[in-house]
């Protein structure tokens, strides 16, 4: 299938363009490069625009018809947290038109399967340490605002007018597949982690004192591999059947804390570094991790990798970075 990878440029985007072309798809990248880097694209073609543009849609039909696109994953989002809280306007202004300029194009150009990007965020701050895809959603920013109302708009488009539509609801993405396709942003622990490391400076751990087995906070960690793989299974279901919109979570069903990470870390790399206990911060919940069993039963889909192979293949990949 000849595939539109939004955020085809990204950090995850580039590893989703790698797995669909090793499953024998044809994948054409549009990102507008504002965090995406045109040097993971390879020999990809690539659209270029803000997909939140007023002109974007007509773009979007031009290039659907050009590459005779029949699906799309849809990774195009701004993703800062703290960012969304002090830009709201600006958050759903990106992230809720981009799927308004999709979904208007898609329909014109009868382009009828999509995956969605979702996340996490979509749950809030549960107060269950294992989350299932029916867990009451409350987002408690704007960000994980755009991506469930985001879900609501797949969800409409498939009651509408027969969109096949997954989302998929990642938790802690992290690791390398490659190791020119690094998460170079400084966004989540493992690479704050990292880049303390190299600025000699001491890991910041929010909170000792949670109620989890050893104080630190538990997530989810998922290799990025994985998750591109899982998209390939998402496309695969999608192209079976007309069916209602689905959501599945993307983890591994076990949480690791942050001392955990720390450990392996020391023990991946050998590095010396200090840590710094620090307060708690808050809407932080102790501990979240997928229930994966829907994804796990429904698509056959398993995530593989370890918090070694995923400490390890970042290492490796910031390693190869041009300084
Ligand atoms: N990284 C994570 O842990 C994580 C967790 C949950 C969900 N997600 C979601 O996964 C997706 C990809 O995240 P990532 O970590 O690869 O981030 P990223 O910033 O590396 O990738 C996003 C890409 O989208 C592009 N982009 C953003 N807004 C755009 C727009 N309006 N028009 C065109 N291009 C645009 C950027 O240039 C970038 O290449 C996002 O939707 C994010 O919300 C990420």
């Amino acid at each position: 299938m000849k595939i539109l990878v939004t955020g085809g440029a990204g950090y995850i985007g580039s590893h989703v363009i790698r797995a669909l072309k090793v499953a024998g798809h044809e994948p054409i990248a549009l990102d507008d490069l504002t965090s995406g880097k045109q040097v993971r694209l390879g020999d990809t073609p690539l659209v270029q625009i803000d997909l939140a543009s007023p002109g974007a849609t007509e773009v979007l039909i031009d290039a659907f018809r050009e590459y005779e696109v029949s699906g799309v994953i849809h990774l195009a989002a701004r993703k800062s947290v703290g960012e969304s809280v002090e830009k709201p306007e600006y958050y759903y202004q990106q992230n809720l038109h981009s799927v308004t300029n999709l979904l208007v194009a898609m329909r014109a150009a009868n382009v009828m399967n999509m995956v969605f990007s979702s996340s996490a965020a979509t749950y809030g701050s549960p107060d269950v340490p294992q989350v299932d895809e029916d867990y009451n959603c409350r987002p408690i920013n704007p960000y994980g605002e755009t991506k469930l109302i985001g879900e609501w708009m797949m969800a409409a488009a498939n009651q509408s007018w027969g969109l096949r539509t997954v989302s998929l609801r990642y938790f802690n993405v992290a690791g390398a597949g490659f190791e020119e396709l690094a998460d170079t942003a400084v966004a989540n622990l493992i690479p704050i982690a990292f880049n303390a490391i190299a600025n000699k400076k001491a890991i910041q751990i929010f909170g000792s004192d949670w109620p989890t087995p050893d104080g630190s906070c538990v997530r989810d960690y998922i290799h990025v591999q994985d998750l591109a793989d899982a998209h390939i299974s998402a496309l695969e279901y999608l192209s079976q059947d007309s069916r209602e919109h689905s959501v599945f979570n993307v983890g591994t069903g076990t949480g690791s804390s942050v001392l955990e990470v720390i450990q392996s870390i020391r023990d991946v790399t050998g590095l010396e570094f200090e840590v710094d206990l620090v307060p708690r911060r808050p809407g932080d919940p102790a501990a979240l991790s997928a229930d994966v069993s829907r994804i796990e039963k429904t698509l056959g889909w398993k995530a593989k990798h370890t918090l070694d192979d995923i400490v390890s293949s970042h290492y490796r990949a910031i390693s190869k970075q041009p300084l």
